[in-house]
């Protein structure tokens, strides 16, 4: 599955949006490990701290539809364009992609870690219980 059909998911899940208050939507699609498509879309809160970013909904179908990890990720807003992950979600991408994930934005094809340099990820979790024991 290319980019192509990544941005077209994306653009179909912004039209779901649940956006009262910003008038933003966005859309999300990944590809995971095994191939399926998945999809995600904002959904705002009348406390406005509470909205999910269209990531959020991207990350809970990738679990509730069997887990596993991504590896192709693109978003983009209510006119079809492609946008840049915010930081909270590049961190939650991180999760379940990894450094590695390859992410579509507006500039062109990147990796999650050029998105998220110096990161902190499981792997330091890890690093620290090998080192405690614990
Ligand atoms: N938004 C996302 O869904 N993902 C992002 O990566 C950037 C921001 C949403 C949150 C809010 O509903 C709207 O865009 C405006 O910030």
């Amino acid at each position: 599955m290319d980019f192509t059909e990544l941005v077209s998911a994306a653009q179909q899940a912004a039209t779901k949006a649940y956006v009262p208050y910003s008038h933003y939507p966005v859309g999300a699609a990944a590809l995971t490990h095994d191939g399926r498509l998945i999809t995600g879309c904002n959904v705002e809160n009348a406390s406005y701290g509470l909205t999910l970013c269209a990531e959020c909904g991207l990350v809970s179908s990738l679990i509730a539809s069997g887990g596993g990890r991504l590896v192709k990720f693109t978003c983009v807003n209510g006119v079809g364009e492609i946008i840049t992950p915010c930081g909270r979600c590049r961190q939650l991408l991180l999760e379940f992609g990894g450094k590695t994930l390859q992410v579509l934005t507006a500039q062109g094809e990147c990796t999650l870690e050029d998105l998220l340099p110096q990161s902190f990820g499981d792997d330091d979790l890890d690093q620290y219980a090998t080192k405690t024991g614990e």
